[in-house]
């Protein structure tokens, strides 16, 4: 689907030829005598249609307006989270329509800012996606185009500009995190960053079972033990910045799927546990939406992928492993996974010098019941950091809530065989999973995002939501938009060589996806 932004003043949208007309209708609209401010005015009056957000009326073939169809919309006060919710409304009666081109006017509205913009646009294209990739029957997606009408085209280019960036990025997160397990392997996830690196400025390395050992990444190694997919460990770089510049580090858990292992699940809704990649999904749609909109700064991306399966050669509880750290850990329970997989991850971002650290996992159900689906949970070690993703979530209604990390709570990762536990009681799990991940993130400034109740949806609408992709890019470019921090300022020269490359006697060859 293809957007268009275009200057149409009211009179002008109403002259617009298109197959459907959506005008988002705020309580407060300044007097017009141009049909569509009639027929407005006309509407509210006669209590036919109400202006608070999401409420609908439609219309056919109406003296005056040549659009085939007018859908007047709802948008009460004119806040960015009501467009949301009132464009959701209106794509929603278009879906497996006949439109293929649709006029979506934004020019009743006083306040148009970026944010309006973005929250149209992506709630434009989240309303009109559709799964197809593994079915055999698929209706052509008719609606082909959307033209976004404003009163002044020149002021909202920047915004529109970066929402549709950033809709390509959550369309990628989706479509990866709704493949099923065997559309989706890890080698097919490290196939997906290889795509992405034939963007500008994006590079990827690809590093498979005998790169990892090699590493000692033997906590992640663990994990994959149990399956037949060969793990892979996935290096996206972004190099937008200053070679200087320290990068942000972003990590992604991308469990393809993740069974329990031997402490295995029960099977009632396992399927959803081919969700397990959403964190490495997110990555992958940032990276993504990083190739569009080309910012000013150095982004690295690390997804640790395999398969969390029971099998002979699998974990057992009670085994102890090595990571790369060095830290001995003893997997009291072989479900309690993905903390394994980032935990080496976490290890590997040192040798970046990162400016941050964010980890994103669909890592606890605990999480779920903690925050369910309306924020995803933040854990940080760095006040500035946790501040910053929180306004970025804000900013881009994509929400996140602080959680605690005081150290009591990792009294019960105390393990009697090794230096940490995998697991501690039943108790504040999402706290605990994230202070297990602290203990590996001690080397910079870190955040963890919990997405395991945002990340997709069950029941009649299930699927991926492309979440947090449009967080973490907002904050990305907060990032970029701040004077770089050099990891060296004094030896700017040899911070080059060292802040994104890895030293020399560590470099390891890499595979094929
Ligand atoms: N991938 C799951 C977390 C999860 C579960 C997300 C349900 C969304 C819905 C993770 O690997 C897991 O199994 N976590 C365990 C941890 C426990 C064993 C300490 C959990 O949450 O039950
Ligand atoms: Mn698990
Ligand atoms: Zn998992």
């Amino acid at each position: 689907m293809d957007f268009e932004l275009k200057t149409l003043t009211r009179s002008r949208v109403c002259t617009e030829k298109c197959d459907a007309l959506v005008v988002l209708v705020p309580l407060h609209v300044a007097e017009g005598d141009d049909t569509l401010s009639v027929l407005v005015e006309a509407a509210t009056q006669s209590g036919d249609f109400e202006r608070k957000p999401g409420k609908l009326l439609q219309a056919y073939r109406t003296t005056g307006i040549a659009a085939t169809r007018v859908i007047l919309v709802g948008v009460g006060e004119g806040s960015a989270k009501n467009i949301r919710t009132a464009v959701a409304a209106a794509m929603g009666t278009l879906k497996g329509g006949n439109a293929q081109r649709v006029v979506l006017s934004l020019s009743l509205l006083k306040d148009a800012g970026a944010a309006h913009m973005q929250a149209a646009v992506l709630a434009c294209s989240d309303a009109s996606y559709s799964y197809s990739a593994t079915k055999s029957k698929v209706s052509p997606v008719k609606l082909q185009r959307i033209v976004v009408a404003v009163a002044s085209a020149a002021d909202a280019k920047a915004g529109f500009e970066k929402a549709v960036g950033l809709v390509k990025g959550i369309a990628l997160a989706k479509e990866w995190g709704n493949r099923p397990a065997n559309h989706a392997t890890p080698v097919m996830l490290a196939g997906a960053a290889r795509e992405l690196a034939k963007l500008p400025r994006i590079k990827v390395e690809i590093l498979g079972p005998k790169e990892v050992a090699k590493l000692g990444m033997g906590s992640f190694m663990a994990v994959a033990r149990g399956s037949e997919e060969p793990l892979r460990f996935i290096v996206l770089r972004y190099d937008g910045g200053l070679k200087a510049d320290a990068p942000v580090v972003l990590v992604g858990k991308g469990i393809t799927f993740d069974t329990g292992g031997i402490s295995i699940k029960p099977s009632s809704e396992m399927d959803e546990m081919k969700f397990d990649m959403c964190g490495a999904a997110s990555v992958l749609g940032a990276f993504r939406a990083l190739g569009e909109l080309q910012p000013k700064l150095n982004v690295i991306g690390l997804i640790p992928s395999c398969e969390n399966m029971p099998d002979g050669k699998a974990i057992k509880p009670g085994d102890v492993v090595t990571s790369m750290s060095g830290q001995t850990i003893e997997i009291l329970n072989t479900d309690a996974e993905g903390r394994l997989v980032l935990c080496d991850a976490l290890t590997y971002a040192e040798r970046f010098k990162p400016r941050a650290v964010v980890d994103i996992a669909t890592l606890t159900g605990a999480c779920v019941v903690a925050l369910g689906a309306v924020r995803s949970g933040l854990f940080s070690s760095d006040d500035a950091l946790a501040q910053s993703l929180l306004n970025a979530g804000e900013r881009s209604l994509d929400l996140c809530w602080r959680m605690p990390l005081d150290d009591d709570y990792a009294d019960g990762l105390k393990s009697n065989f090794a230096d940490v536990a995998n697991v501690a009681g039943r108790a504040g799990g999402s706290v605990t999973a994230a202070k297990f991940l602290q203990r590996f993130a001690g080397k910079f400034a870190w955040a963890h995002l919990d997405i395991a109740g945002t990340a997709w949806k069950s029941g009649a609408a299930k699927g991926s939501t492309g979440r947090p992709v449009a967080l973490l890019v907002e904050y990305l470019l907060a990032q970029a938009a701040q004077p770089a921090k050099t990891p060296l300022l004094v030896k700017a020269k040899t911070a080059a060589k060292t802040a994104i490359k890895a030293p020399a006697k560590t470099r390891v060859k890499t595979v094929r996806a």
